[in-house]
């Protein structure tokens, strides 16, 4: 059954000098989300942007925000993002916090909480969690900066996680992140992703182009059946 994938630009790949005219780009190719990535240069070894940038570009779309807190401290950051826009703030398990606390501290500002996983962080550490959050987001590079390699090892990974929502009945969204492109979007699409998240696969020229070849590809591969049952095709 066709199934709708959900397509997330990182704006880390865009060119900052031109970042709004490049935000209403991927608004016009039919963005579902912004994805903002949040580093502080301690939980990863980089440093990007924070809410000034999330509120300077609020006004140039109602798309929603999706914010990726790469931090130590997330539970400190959760007002300002909330104040600046944001729509969903997804958490890592592996920060230094109260995970549920600051899930809870998520939603008390109206604002969907996600959580977030690494790739060396099993499926399980999210379980306890997972009936109090709208997202979970499972890491396809070690997250720290774009333009990394998709990493094939987590594969089994989203397959476990789309059994375990399915079989549970959860209102969760199935996100990944990381060296998703035209020719990684098939894997994660049959693999049982809602969101997936782009950034040097979209930003920053033919925006239009690569964003809808990722949504396509990702499509195809999700509504094709798996592999051993014949297609209607072959009937
Ligand atoms: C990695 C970030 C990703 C990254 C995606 O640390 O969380 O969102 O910007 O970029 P690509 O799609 O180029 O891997
Ligand atoms: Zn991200």
């Amino acid at each position: 059954m066709a199934r709708r994938i959900q397509i997330a630009p990182s704006i880390l790949s865009a060119r900052f000098d031109r970042l709004g005219e490049q935000v209403r780009e991927a608004v016009e190719a039919g963005a579902d989300l912004f994805h903002i990535d949040v580093m502080d240069g301690h939980f990863v070894p980089n440093l990007t942007m924070g809410p000034a940038i999330v509120r300077s570009i609020r006004p140039l779309t109602d798309v929603p925000f999706d914010a990726h807190l790469m931090v130590t401290r997330p539970q400190d950051f959760v007002k300002a993002f909330a104040e600046a826009g944001v729509d969903d703030l997804t958490v890592h398990v592996e920060s230094d916090h109260d995970v549920a606390a600051t899930v809870q501290a998520i939603r008390d500002v109206g604002v969907s909480p996600g959580l977030v996983l690494n790739p060396a962080t099993p499926f399980q550490a999210a379980v306890p969690y997972l009936k109090d959050v709208d997202l979970l987001l499972v890491m396809t590079v070690h997250p720290g900066f774009a333009g990394q390699a998709f990493r094939q090892d987590v594969v089994p990974k989203i397959r476990a996680a789309r059994a375990y929502i399915d079989r549970e009945g959860l209102p969760v969204q199935l996100q990944v992140d990381g060296g998703i492109k035209v020719d990684t979007a098939p894997i994660v699409g049959e693999a049982g992703a809602d969101i997936l998240v782009s950034g040097s696969g979209i930003f920053p020229d033919r925006v239009a182009e690569n964003l809808q070849a990722i949504r396509e590809a990702a499509e195809r591969a999700a509504a094709a059946p798996p592999l051993g049952q014949p297609s209607k095709e072959d009937l």
